[in-house]
């Protein structure tokens, strides 16, 4: 595989689509076929303002939109070196959640997308987005314990799914049918993924 740094890709939809079984499968998938692969989640609940994201989404702390949408882009300032550290060790790098997910959340929560794209203006472009996206209705049974404050607000996800739909248009995302399968899925994801390396020069 051929570039300077690293691919970045970002996994991204709303809760419980499945950005988490689906982000192992595709870095399962590109280690077996021989890529090295590194993993990182956003938000990062490990640190300072991780913990504070973690306050605010258990309703334990109340902020404005504004505050909550700042420390989420914060969270991955403070995590900016490790990203680099990662795009330029790696040939793959994965993320479980970037600033897509700020705009999309952000917009939903009333916004402007301008105004959420300066907060994260500086930090590693990502190479690939892909919106996961299945009806929220469907969703809503897979997750019914232990849901947080943005979880619990089913009139949010559905306004977060279509915030990601209109974006993806906007952005150029790629918009990945969640709503099979696992596997119907995960062979989708893996089509993109590779359609988008090959477009940039880079094989599986
Ligand atoms: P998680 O459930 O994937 O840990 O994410 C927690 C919530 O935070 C989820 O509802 C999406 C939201 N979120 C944002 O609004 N902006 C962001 O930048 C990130 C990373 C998450």
């Amino acid at each position: 595989m051929s570039g300077s740094r690293g691919f970045l890709i970002a996994i991204e939809g709303v809760d419980a689509v499945g950005k988490k079984t689906q982000t192992s499968a595709l870095a399962f998938w590109l280690r077996s076929r021989g890529r090295t692969v590194e993993t990182i989640s956003f938000p990062d609940y490990g640190t300072a303002i991780g913990g504070e994201i973690r306050e605010f989404l258990m309703g334990r702390s109340s902020y404005p939109p504004e505050v909550r949408h700042i420390l989420f882009a914060a969270n991955r300032w403070e995590e900016k070196e490790r990203l680099e550290a990662a795009l330029s060790k790696a040939e793959v790098v994965l993320v479980n959640r970037y600033t897509a997910s700020n705009y999309a959340y952000g917009v939903a929560n009333g916004l402007r997308v301008e105004w959420l794209m300066n907060l994260e203006a500086g930090l590693p472009e990502p190479d690939l987005v892909v919106v996961l996206d299945a009806p929220t209705s469907d969703l809503r049974q897979r997750r019914a314990r232990d849901k947080d404050e943005y979880e619990k607000d089913a009139s949010l996800q559905e306004r977060t799914r279509a915030a990601y739909l209109r974006l993806a248009g906007d952005l150029h995302w790629r918009v990945v049918d969640a709503s099979g399968g696992v596997d119907a899925t995960r062979r989708a994801l893996a089509d993109a993924v590779s359609e988008s390396l090959k477009k940039h020069g880079r094989t599986v």
